[in-house]
């Protein structure tokens, strides 16, 4: 029987009612942050004025599109709140994020804001970091080689991701290759989130770390509150 609720939408929608007028707002990326985008150009054309800054390329054209005003990460002076989705969350709002093809800015957003929100539905909760996916990690494409034998030396095996036709190679919108990496069960994500960073050639990561200030998750046509202590 197909799903009645459509979880995604919801709990964008729930999201993009948290918008106060006035407010600078990140847009991530995904199809729960499209739904987001779509319900925050509604509530505007109802009157909210709203300034966007997007993680994408993707979603800076459907938020032009939608006659939303975007302005650029150059021109940020301050970020009221971050809104994306994830691919794993945990019990400590640590969260996996990166199969789009964007983790720079996505993090830069996240670190900006002065609360991230993140919207799932229930199949992204996780009890680990890593369990239903592999970890993205962009890297320059030069320097793939030597960083996947440094990621490989903290546990890590991988490969480099392929572009959705499967003919080539994934590039991110600045240009980096992204190699998808497995650690062990019992690798120490907190440690792994720093020693991936300081690895030469790697450009950012999709572990994102005491980043999230809520995550709204959804089931069934309700959205349950977590919110970081
Ligand atoms: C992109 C992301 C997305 O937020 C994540 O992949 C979730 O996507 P979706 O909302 O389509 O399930 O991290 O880099």
């Amino acid at each position: 029987m197909p799903d009645q609720f459509n979880d995604k939408q919801i709990v964008a929608q729930y999201a993009a009612d948290l918008v106060e007028n006035g407010m600078t707002v990140g847009l991530g990326t995904g199809s729960t942050a499209n739904y987001f985008i779509e319900a925050l150009a509604k509530r505007k054309q109802q009157g909210l004025e709203v300034t966007t800054v997007s993680s994408s390329i993707v979603s800076m054209v459907k938020a032009q599109s939608l006659d939303l005003n975007v302005i650029s990460i150059e021109q940020l002076q301050s970020l009221d709140l971050y809104v994306d989705g994830a691919d794993e969350v945990t019990d400590e709002l640590y969260l996996l994020k990166g199969r789009g093809s964007d983790l720079v800015r996505e993090k830069l957003l996240a670190t900006a804001s002065k609360q991230m929100i993140v919207m799932v539905d229930k199949t992204k909760l996780v009890d680990r970091i890593g369990e239903k996916f592999a970890i993205p990690i962009e890297v320059m494409p030069f320097s793939w080689q030597l960083a996947k034998q440094n990621i490989e030396l903290l546990g890590g095996s991988g490969e480099l991701r392929a572009n959705a036709s499967g003919d080539g190679l994934a590039v991110t919108s600045h240009g980096s290759l992204v190699l998808d990496m497995q650690f062990d069960v019992d690798t120490d994500i907190t440690a792994l989130d720093k020693q991936l960073s300081s690895v030469p050639g790697v450009v950012e990561h999709g572990i994102f770390i005491g980043l999230a200030s809520t995550v709204l998750i959804a089931e069934q046509g309700k959205v349950e509150v977590r919110s970081n202590k």
